[in-house]
């Protein structure tokens, strides 16, 4: 094992809590949905398929009686966290576990895809199928909430009703849509990331005060269907929908393989076929764009996560191929020229929301460039693939294990030891499709 991954080692160890792994114990010191799932790959990259399970396990613990996967379990609560298990009051809903609080939204769907990649890889053949029985009815029962609660109508297209939902807090995606939350009202609070990560790398105090504005609507609701129906921001996103699409492509792979009945599924994977096609495909832009479900039109932002549609098999290969020249391999847009270094900064260059120390608006971070190259692979582009994954191994070697980085110099940015970027530095090549 060569020194990185050594280091990864230590790192995936330093934030175990036994229960779940922590994505960082001083900035997020409970389980988050989308990072257990990076964690358990990372778990099973060395071996570890147990330590993986009970990843998964912790994740599926915080499940609703909807079917409801939470964002964040609160797993060691009380913490400094902000906002706390205090502000989310998952008491107050119904279906919320009882003896557990949770977050009340969700975070994307990633976990289905990565049970059935544990599934494949566990050489422990009985293991994996025991797994296999018992966690497929949960992720069922996901997926069939992010359907009915979140596609009422049968677009085929899940939306969310928070930024946080995307995994992307402050993407220049959501200004638009954000700027229709009204913040009123609002209680005073204090937060709590700006203490260990300097404030010009963090969302900026309007979109946190928005982000606090929708918990409290949709807490006012009991995050039942009512909030969700009066959301001011409802958004159908492209990384959310893509990589809802890519676990429902395990999930069929899982019913065929435990022998579940497969209608439901290939009934949700035609759907959101079609709505790729019909509804986020931009013929002008040669991309796929987020759709702004209450203005009832695409958001014209060129962001990484429209290439994680080629990690679900979701464009035609003309598509791919107008992504990639006009896109990827643009220097004013993704591609790495004097301006910038290295691939994959979350927004295009030529967007006028292009910040590139600021969190989600404009840094590489490390599980979109593990799903575009491995989408990429997918489509037959391997040498661009390639150089994503050597520009990712080049940021680590030079600054760590960070939460994102500074596509101009490499510099590493948010918490240092982040779990999922030491996670899928050892199980990138599990992430690979087929
Ligand atoms: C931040 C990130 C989100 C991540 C969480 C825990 O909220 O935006 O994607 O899951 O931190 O790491």
């Amino acid at each position: 094992m060569n020194d990185l991954r050594k280091a990864a080692v230590d790192v995936l160890h330093r934030n175990d809590r036994e229960t779940f792994t922590a994505p960082s114990p001083r900035q997020y010191p409970h389980l988050w949905l989308w990072d257990a799932g990076f964690a358990a790959l990372g778990w099973a990259a060395i071996g570890d398929f147990e330590r993986a399970y009970r990843e998964i396990r912790a994740a599926l613990r915080g499940q609703w009686r909807n079917g409801m996967l939470p964002h964040v379990v609160f797993y060691g609560w009380p913490s400094a966290y902000f906002p706390g298990a205090d502000v989310w009051r998952s008491d107050l809903a119904p279906e919320a576990p009882k003896d557990l609080p949770t977050s009340g939204i969700t975070q994307p769907p990633v976990l289905a895809f990565v049970v059935e990649i544990l599934f494949r890889h566990d050489p422990d053949r009985q293991r994996a199928e025991v797994f296999a029985r018992e966690t497929f009815p949960a992720l069922r029962a996901y997926h069939r909430w992010l359907h009915a609660a979140r596609d009422p109508e049968g677009v085929g297209l899940s939306c969310i009703v928070h930024p946080w939902e995307s995994g992307m807090d402050n993407s220049p995606l959501w200004d638009q849509p954000l700027s229709r939350v009204p913040t009123e009202g609002l209680p005073p609070y204090r937060r709590a990331d700006h203490h260990w990560v300097p404030e010009e790398q963090r969302p900026r105090a309007i979109d946190y005060d928005r982000f606090l504005a929708l918990i409290l609507h949709l807490r006012a609701h009991r995050y039942g269907e009512s909030g969700v129906r009066t959301s001011p921001f409802r958004v159908a996103d492209v990384l959310f929908n893509a990589l809802r699409h890519r676990s429902e492509e395990a999930l069929y792979a899982m019913a065929r393989a435990l022998g579940e009945p497969t209608e439901e599924i290939e009934g949700w994977l035609e759907r959101s076929r079609t709505a790729f096609q019909t509804r986020l495909w931009d013929p002008e832009r040669s991309f796929f764009l987020d759709w702004d479900d209450l203005a009832g039109e695409r958001i014209p932002i060129i962001a990484a996560g429209g290439f994680v549609a080629l990690y679900a098999g979701l464009a035609t290969p003309e598509q791919a191929r107008e992504m990639v020249d006009r896109h990827l391999r643009n220097p004013e847009a993704f591609a790495p020229d004097g301006g910038t270094r290295y691939f994959v900064p979350t927004v295009s260059k030529g967007d006028p929301g292009w910040e590139p120390r600021r969190y989600w608006r404009g840094p590489v971070w490390i599980n979109l460039n593990a799903l575009i190259a491995h989408g990429l692979a997918r489509y037959g582009f391997h040498g661009l693939a390639e150089d994503i994954r050597h520009h990712t191994l080049d940021l680590i070697a030079r600054s760590g294990f960070h939460e994102y980085y500074d596509p101009r110099t490499g510099e590493g940015l948010g918490i240092g030891d982040f779990t999922w970027s030491a996670a899928l530095l050892l199980g990138w090549e599990l992430l690979k499709v087929g």
